[in-house]
């Protein structure tokens, strides 16, 4: 897919004050600091769209990005260890929960997980309730440059025994590296042929 244009529309503390539901919508999700918001703007090769940062936690609102005038990208606070109260996780985790539950738009959730660390509970947790949601997902091993490819392709194996034990059908998986730009085709392929199913 060739991006013409990518522009930020606006950042929404609630579900209310999201953009009208008129486009299809991808959002990226995962554990504050995956890269999240790294992953965004190596798609639409648009480095500082989506502000990034070393410091988890970065990412607050649920911010959308308009792509080529026909598509939404949805950048989304992270879960697991941002360094902020327990009542702003508990206020996220919720404005969360009603954005991925209701949001009517919705065409799929690109679940990043960091390549580099074993399986967590909270990541499988939360693919597990996105399947449950019947949520559309994808999932996404980010960092991939900081590993070698035999040990990426051992965690990925690793991960995917993981999964098998909680779904009989796995869904997408696709490697990405914000640094060596690997894994943006097949990304903005998933995007691109949901937007075609999307249209019929
Ligand atoms: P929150 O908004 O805090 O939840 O984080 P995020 O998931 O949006 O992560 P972000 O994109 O801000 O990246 C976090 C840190 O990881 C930054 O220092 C990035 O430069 C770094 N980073 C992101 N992607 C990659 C990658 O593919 N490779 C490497 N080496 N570093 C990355
Ligand atoms: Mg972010």
């Amino acid at each position: 897919m060739i991006i013409r244009s990518a522009e930020f529309v606006k950042s929404s503390t609630k579900l209310s004050q999201c953009p009208p539901p008129d486009k299809p919508e991808f959002a990226f999700i995962g554990r504050s600091n995956v890269g999240k918001s790294s992953l965004i703007n190596l798609l639409v090769s648009k480095h500082g769209l989506a502000k990034t940062s070393s410091k988890p936690g970065k990412t607050q609102t649920i911010n959308h990005f308009i792509v080529n005038n026909i598509w939404y990208l949805v950048d989304l606070p992270g879960y697991g260890f941002a360094s902020v109260s327990q009542t702003t996780r508990a206020a996220w985790t919720k404005m969360l929960e009603l954005y991925l539950l209701k949001r009517e738009n919705l065409a799929c959730v690109f679940v990043l997980i960091d390549s580099r660390h074993e399986p967590q509970a909270s990541d499988l947790d939360f693919i597990t309730w996105l399947g449950n949601n019947q949520i559309p997902l994808s999932i996404v091993f980010t960092k991939t440059d900081k590993f070698s490819k035999n040990k990426m392709q051992v965690a990925i194996a690793h991960y995917k025994n993981e999964l098998k034990k909680l779904w009989d059908e796995l869904p997408t998986i696709t490697v990405s590296s914000a640094e060596t730009k690997v894994g943006r085709t097949e990304i903005l392929a998933i995007i691109e042929e949901a937007l075609e199913t999307s249209k019929s």
